[in-house]
C-alpha cells in the first residue's frame, strides 16, 4: 500500500503520519506532503521508527502542482488534513474561503497522478469540501463515489468516549452510530441504538447529544486560539485510513461511519456506515429506526446540510472553470 498524507507537517498531519508509520502493513510506503519546508525533516524523523514502512517527505510552494503529483503518484490512499483550523467564535463553514481552494487543488493533482486513490478528506468544512472534491474528480473524468470519503469518525470516537463515561463501560466496548454531516446540528448520534441507552434519562441523552455536536467547539475554546482538535482527529483519521487500507488488502467485514455519496434519501452526501472492500466502500448501510427526538434533529438538519453541499458544488463549478 502507498498512503499519502497531504498537510502532513501540521497539527493533525504529524501525529496522523506517526500512527500510520507505526500501524501500516509491513512493506507499505508513506508519502508526506506539506507546504511547510520542514516536511522532509518530519519524514526523516519518522523514518527512524523501526517499522517496515518506507517514508518520504515532499514540500513545495502551494502552486507547485508537480510536487503534489510526485508525492501522491500511484497512491492507494490519500488522506487530506491540509488547510487552516478554527479559532474561537468561528464555525467550520467560516473556513470555507481558504480550505475550499486548497482541497480543490490537491484533489486536481490526485486526479492526475493517482486517479484510483481512495481519498479521505479531513479538511473542514467537510460537509462542503467532500462535494468540492467530487466535482473536481468529475471534471477530470475520474470520479468514483466508492473512493471518496469525508472523515466523520471523530464524531464516532467522541461518542464512544462520552457514552462509555456515562454508562461506566470500557470505551472500547461502546458502539455509537453517528449519521448526517460533520458540523453542529448536522452531527446526529443515534443514542437510541446504543446498548444500555435505556439506563440514561432523556434529559441526559439530550445533553450528551449536544455535547457530541459541539465537541469540536469544546476543543477550539479550550485551545483558546491555538487551533482545533489535532490529536483526537489524528487518531480518528488513522483509524479510518487503516480501515480503508484493510479493505483494499482484502480484509472482510471492515466497517466504519463516513460521509459519502451513498445514495441516502436525506442529502447527496451523508455520513452513514459503510463497508470497505478492495475497490473502496462497497456497501452503505441504512441507519435503521430513529426515535422522535432523533427524527426531529434529522428533519431540522436537512436544510443546513444540503445548503453546505450546494455551496461546495457552486464553488467547485467556478473553480473548475477557472483552473481546469
Ligand atoms: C473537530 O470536529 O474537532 C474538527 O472538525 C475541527 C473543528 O473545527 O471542530
Amino acid at each position: 500500500m502507498k498512503v499519502a498524507v497531504l498537510g502532513a507537517a501540521g497539527g493533525i498531519g504529524q501525529p496522523l503520519s506517526m500512527i500510520l508509520k507505526n500501524s501500516l502493513p509491513a512493506g507499505s510506503e508513506l508519502s508526506l506532503y506539506d507546504v511547510a519546508p520542514f516536511t522532509p525533516g518530519v519524514a526523516k524523523d519518522l523514518s527512524h521508527i523501526p517499522t517496515d514502512v518506507a517514508v518520504e517527505g515532499f514540500t513545495g510552494a502551494p502552486d507547485d502542482d508537480s510536487v503534489v503529483q510526485t508525492a501522491v503518484k500511484d497512491a492507494d490512499v490519500v488522506v487530506i488534513p491540509a488547510g487552516v483550523a478554527r479559532k474561537p467564535g468561528m464555525t467550520r463553514q467560516d473556513l470555507f474561503n481558504i480550505n475550499a481552494g486548497i482541497v480543490a487543488n490537491l484533489v486536481k493533482n490526485i486526479a492526475i497522478a493517482a486517479p484510483k486513490a481512495c481519498i479521505c478528506i479531513i479538511s473542514n468544512p467537510v460537509n462542503s469540501t467532500v462535494p468540492i472534491a467530487a466535482e473536481v474528480l468529475k471534471a477530470k473524468g475520474v470520479y468514483d463515489k466508492h473512493r471518496l470519503f469525508g472523515v466523520s469518525v471523530l464524531d464516532v470516537i467522541r461518542s464512544e468516549t462520552f457514552l462509555g463515561e456515562e454508562l461506566g463501560l470500557s470505551k472500547a466496548s461502546v458502539q455509537v452510530p453517528v449519521i448526517g454531516g460533520h458540523s453542529g446540528n448536522t452531527i446526529l448520534p443515534l443514542l437510541s441504538q446504543v446498548i444500555g441507552h435505556e439506563q440514561i434519562p432523556q434529559n441526559r441523552i439530550e445533553e450528551i447529544t449536544k455535547r457530541i455536536q459541539n465537541a469540536g467547539t469544546e476543543v477550539v475554546e479550550a485551545k483558546a486560539g491555538a487551533g482545533s482538535a489535532t490529536l483526537s482527529m489524528a487518531t480518528a483519521g488513522a483509524r479510518f485510513a487503516l480501515k480503508v487500507v484493510a479493505g483494499l488488502c482484502g480484509a472482510e467485514g471492515v466497517n466504519e461511519y463516513a460521509y459519502v455519496d451513498g445514495g441516502d434519501k436525506n442529502a447527496p452526501f451523508f455520513a452513514q456506515r459503510v463497508r470497505f472492500g478492495k475497490e473502496g466502500w462497497d456497501k452503505a448501510y441504512d441507519y435503521g429506526t430513529l426515535n422522535a427526538y432523533e427524527q426531529g434533529i434529522l428533519d431540522s438538519m436537512k436544510e443546513e446540510l444540503n445548503g453546505n453541499i450546494k455551496a461546495g458544488v457552486e464553488f467547485a463549478e467556478g473553480w473548475i472553470k477557472d483552473k481546469i
